[in-house]
């Protein structure tokens, strides 16, 4: 049922709030500001490293998870798509745990890959919707994402529920490893909290300005999206969301890679979406801005109030957030770019959620 919603996609992307605040509440403690317990099957604390694998949008929140992991809890973390992890030969050991991160649980590379690590005496983690899923049934430890069901094909509220809930066993790792106080965790942990009233905030606020933003966007041909930080994985599934609904050719770059290849191609037809929250790197990604509005390119300007106010170029449009603390930057910046590709598939009038040559659920290699 799409309730008073024109598509799935439409009514995945406004659960959010209630979706998100359904699967903290299995992480973290709202009462205390403290995470909760980790399942014992992986113990963090005596933990060398993490292997994450998943596909697509899956693989791309654990791309922000490798961040999270690193900086919170000082745990290396090697990650890659499922269907090159499992044939690399990659020198594994059983200090460290593996993580699979897969909506349906039914993946067949991310299965693949887990029964790999699994023979190879790993403990294994699986982060799924679905709880019956043979991924779950094959790990020592399941975290649900709690997102129910998402029946677009292309993910919305499951992406960001992988992100809150690899969020909370970030910091959940970096207090039983000793890398974070206990006062970080209690500001990270209240940040969280607070994510779920602000996205809903953000989805009234930003809804109509997308909209017509879609309307001129849908008239490219080819599209840029850069990032830096945790916002380099999000800037490939803006790239990703994009193409598999509406079919315009997009890609997403670490913005630092921009002089190092995709500059050749900056001109007035290619719009570059730039996600810059006002983070420890924004200075950084400005002066990438800077070299694509020296190009003659169009930007299209993701970024917070701080941001906003900070940089001086014109933009083609800028959609501005409220200030938050980083660690919910990934999720929050996550609803305009879901918005974007959704209108722009409603205005050319594709099958949003069931696009052309893709399926939910993808159980051969
Ligand atoms: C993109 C998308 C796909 C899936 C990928 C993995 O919107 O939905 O890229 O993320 O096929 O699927 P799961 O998470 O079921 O393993």
């Amino acid at each position: 049922d799409k309730g008073n919603h024109r598509h799935f996609m439409e009514k995945e992307i406004y659960e959010q709030p209630e979706v998100i605040s359904h699967a903290l509440s299995h992480y973290i403690d709202f009462h205390n500001h403290s995470t909760k317990a980790i399942d014992a099957a992986i113990d963090f604390k005596s933990l060398r490293g993490l292997a994450i694998s998943a596909c697509g949008t899956a693989y791309l929140a654990g791309l922000v998870g490798k961040y999270w992991f690193e900086r919170y809890a000082r745990l290396p973390v090697e990650i890659d798509v499922a269907s090159e992890f499992r044939y690399r030969e990659m020198p594994l050991s059983k200090d460290q745990a593996a993580l699979f991160i897969s909506q349906s649980g039914e993946t067949a590379d991310t299965l693949a890959s887990l029964r790999y690590c699994h023979d190879e005496g790993l403990k294994i983690g699986a982060i799924v919707n679905v709880k019956e899923s043979t991924i779950a049934r094959e790990a020592d430890a399941v975290f649900p994402i709690l997102a129910g069901p998402e029946i677009g094909v292309a993910s919305t509220k499951a992406f960001t529920c992988q992100l809150a809930v690899l969020a909370s066993l970030a910091i959940a790792a970096g207090k039983a490893r000793g890398t974070i106080s206990a006062d970080e965790e209690k500001q990270l942990v209240k940040s969280l909290a607070e994510m779920p009233r602000i996205m809903s905030q953000v989805l009234n606020a930003i809804q109509p300005q997308m909209e017509a933003l879609a309307r001129d966007l849908s008239k490219f041909k080819d599209v840029l999206y850069l990032g830096r930080g945790t916002s380099y994985p999000l800037a490939m599934e803006g790239a990703l969301k994009l193409k598999e609904i509406s079919y315009i050719h997009a890609e997403g770059y670490a913005a630092g890679e921009l002089k190092h290849g995709p500059i050749a191609l900056i001109d007035e037809n290619m719009p570059v979406i730039v996600i810059a929250p006002h983070d420890r790197f924004f200075d950084k990604t400005v002066s990438n801005m800077q070299e694509v509005a020296a190009r003659g390119g169009r930007i299209i300007f993701i970024t917070d109030e701080k941001g906003a106010a900070a940089s001086k170029l014109e933009t083609m449009a800028t959609i501005v957030l409220p200030n938050v603390a980083e660690i919910i930057a990934p999720m929050l910046f996550s609803l305009p770019i879901q918005l974007l590709a959704y209108h722009t598939a409603v205005f050319m009038g594709t099958d949003v959620d069931q696009p052309r040559n893709l399926a939910k659920s993808v159980t051969v290699e």
